[in-house]
């Protein structure tokens, strides 16, 4: 495992030696100006914007800059260990990708590139229930990945079920159930343009090809797609559900179930007595609630009071391995990559995918040992200053 990550930073600059440059720039911060160039103004914008003014996007950013590291020497950090435990399951690093729907917006390819990239790397992928490919071709492209599903919960229940059904059958591990977005937020960006994927039959291959919805349909989705999609539409978003029904999930999920959405420390003491395996600390990078807290600055005393009790993992606004690093020091277990990969994504595909992720490993690698830690259990508040 040692320098395994970090080792990209020798093969770039080896390739240099050849007159190779990288696909794109290495420094994640720069990946969505590097998109905007690429993409057309409704992609880039349902990607790059968020709820209202944008004041959360703002803060989740923020967030990370109130907290610097603070180094260590002669620590004897040669050789380092990204490895962790989730739900669980060991993995090679504590990194994620993050659900992201309509993949086919900015490439193509869409999430079979990202199941493939997250495959090569032995990093888990979270597939959307608002994928623009069908469960089993995402679990087919995933191959031996580990992969967990995310659920936008439908308020109708044999499609609920058969959906579940299907993602465990193609070898989904780990449900993820977004709370945060049962409907859509006021997003200026989107409405500017009167852009939504949805609405133009993206982001509709699993329900389009589920046997359940397919069966309330007086048409197939292939014969009239604009019935199939009105009717898929308040079927996913617009309902808000309540603790008392997660049972039913339970019910019909056999593997660990996640959380995703979670800000406020009491939600999180209640995920816990439901029993719920694990949370995300997300504020859906801030394309939900606009003047939301920052989800980094919930996650200490999140972490604190249930981390115990379930795995807390994190997203929203991490951009750097020195961000992955700040969220692990403040108590987080791994962290999901949102917007980074699917500019990668947009950039290069697959391969613009593999690089995205192995530059913020790499950065994440070198920073670990560089602060002075070998492990991730190294990690600690400790580690850390506020500013
Ligand atoms: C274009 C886009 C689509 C998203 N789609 C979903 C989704 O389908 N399901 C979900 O749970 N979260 C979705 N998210 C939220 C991500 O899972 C994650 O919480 C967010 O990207 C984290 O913020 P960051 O990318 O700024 O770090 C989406 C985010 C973006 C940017």
């Amino acid at each position: 495992m040692a320098g395994q990550y970090g080792a990209y930073q020798n093969e770039i600059y080896l390739q240099g030696l050849g007159e190779q440059v990288p696909p794109f720039t290495t420094d994640p911060t720069r990946f969505e100006a590097a998109a905007r160039e690429k993409l057309d103004d409704g992609p880039y914008g349902y990607v790059a914007g968020g709820a209202g003014s944008g004041a959360t996007m703002r803060a989740n950013r923020a967030a990370f800059d109130g907290w610097r590291i603070v180094p260590r020497m002669l620590t004897d950090a040669t050789q380092r260990d990204l490895a962790t435990t989730v739900l669980g399951t060991e993995l090679p690093s504590p990194v994620l990708l993050a659900p992201v729907g309509v993949q086919s917006i900015v490439h193509p390819d869409g999430e079979l590139a990202t199941a493939r990239a997250a495959a090569a790397l032995g990093v888990p992928m979270v597939l959307s229930t608002a994928s623009s490919n069908t469960i089993e071709d995402v679990a087919a492209a995933n191959g031996a990945g580990t992969r967990w599903f995310q659920l936008y919960w439908p308020n109708d229940n044999e499609v609920t079920i058969s959906i579940l059904q299907r993602a465990k059958a193609a070898g989904f591990s780990t449900l993820v159930l977004t709370l945060d977005t049962w409907t859509l937020a006021w997003r200026p960006n989107d409405l500017d343009q009167a852009y939504l994927p949805f609405i133009r039959g993206i982001g509709t291959a699993i329900p389009f090809s589920d046997p359940a919805f397919r069966a309330k349909l007086a048409k197939s989705p292939e014969e009239d797609p604009t019935s199939a999609i009105l009717q898929w539409i308040p079927m996913f978003t617009g309902t808000d559900h309540h603790w008392d029904q997660l049972p039913f999930l339970r019910e019909h999920w056999d593997g660990p179930i996640v959380l995703k959405g979670i800000q406020h420390v009491d939600d999180a003491r209640r995920a816990a007595e439901a029993g719920m395996d694990g949370i995300v600390v997300s504020n859906h990078g801030g394309r939900q609630v606009d003047g939301a807290v920052a989800a980094l600055d919930v996650l200490p005393e999140i972490a604190a009071a249930v981390g115990d009790r379930l795995d807390v993992l994190f997203d929203s606004g991490v951009r750097t391995g020195a961000d992955v690093l700040k969220a692990l020091a403040l108590g987080a277990k791994a962290v999901l990559l949102g917007r980074p990969y699917v500019y990668g994504l947009a950039l290069g595909g697959e391969d613009g995918v593999r690089h995205a992720v192995r530059g913020i490993l790499a950065d994440l690698d070198l920073t670990l040992g560089l602060s002075g830690n070998r492990t991730l259990a190294d990690l600690s508040p400790d580690t850390l200053r506020r500013m």
